[in-house]
């Protein structure tokens, strides 16, 4: 069962400059929250309470201010800075005191997931024992993304990172389960020739082993990529539109605290008291009422 899970929060963030000059983007909002609160919620929802946060060095006390260390959430958040973006296997590098004798999942800072059964396939993939698996998704131009290509037992054939002429229309999400060899694997990779460890060589070793596995987000989920401004301008578009009509918050982290028993009611008059007065906190006080 994994039970810890590192969140990727560093990153130069060029494509949105000069937005990012000063603010890392995962604290940047995507609606009525920090970008960051997305990823989290989404271990949550898993059932992960013990968290890693990698952020670009200097910048610990920002996410420290927002988060501390978890306990307010009934979680357990530590920090680790990242000297630059080394790439994303980088994460299994700095995590490895953290990770210890663990199998651990990786979610990318900047990764918005949505849907019906999230929760339930969540779950599911947490039960991974041994390899790797990662959630695919379809999208319109996989030449945009790495994509997976699957046979018909979910085994991944073959992984391309921004393919011309794709047969699979299969996005790698930025969401992935490890079992423990991870962290020595990462550490034989040698940067690309952009300078990075890349997270498909990475896949790679797992594939050749024949221990690479996909799972579906299906239909009826969303996943959106916020890394570039039209995409992170719709995710907010996306969030407010939903949450406005249903009157439910995507990504509360409160409530999923709160509806996990991780928290009680005392807490989440704590959080509305730390938020101050605003709508976030008119939310928390309905849950409690
Ligand atoms: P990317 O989208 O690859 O990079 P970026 O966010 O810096 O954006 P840009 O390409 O516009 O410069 O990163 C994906 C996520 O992983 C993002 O949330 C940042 C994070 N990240 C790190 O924390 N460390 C790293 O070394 C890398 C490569 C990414």
């Amino acid at each position: 069962m994994i039970k810890k899970g590192i969140i990727l929060a560093g990153g130069y963030g060029t494509r949105m400059s000069p937005l990012t000059k000063a603010v890392n983007k995962q604290l940047l909002p995507v609606y009525d929250k920090p970008l960051i609160y997305y990823p989290l919620s989404v271990l949550m929802l898993a059932g992960i309470k013990n968290i890693l946060i990698i952020v670009n060095k200097g910048q610990l006390r920002q996410f420290r201010n927002l988060l501390q260390d978890g306990s307010r959430l009934g979680i357990k958040i530590t920090y680790a800075e990242q000297s630059k973006p080394r790439g994303l296997p980088d994460a299994f590098v700095l995590g490895e005191k953290f990770i210890g004798k663990d199998n651990v999942a990786l979610i990318l800072g900047d990764n918005f997931f949505y849907g019906q059964s999230l929760t339930k396939k969540l779950k599911s993939c947490l039960s991974l024992k041994f390899g790797c698996k990662i959630l695919v998704h379809p999208v319109s131009k996989p030449e945009l993304y790495g994509v997976a290509i699957t046979d018909k037992k979910n085994k991944i054939l073959s992984i391309k990172e921004k393919p011309k002429n794709s047969k699979s229309n299969l996005a790698i999400t930025g969401l992935y389960f490890f079992d423990n060899k991870v962290v020595n694997y990462s550490k034989t990779l040698r940067p690309s020739k952009r300078d990075e460890l890349e997270i498909v060589d990475l896949l790679n070793i797992y594939k050749r082993k024949k221990k690479l596995s996909a799972e579906y987000l299906g239909r009826g989920g969303a996943w959106l990529d916020t890394g570039s401004l039209d995409d992170y301008y719709n995710t907010s578009i996306f969030v407010s539109t939903l949450e406005n009509r249903q009157g439910f918050k995507i990504a509360c982290l409160e409530e999923i605290a709160f509806k996990n028993s991780w928290i009680n009611k005392k807490d989440i008059k704590a959080a509305i008291s730390f938020y101050g007065n605003c709508v976030y906190s008119n939310y928390l006080k309905k849950l409690i009422k």
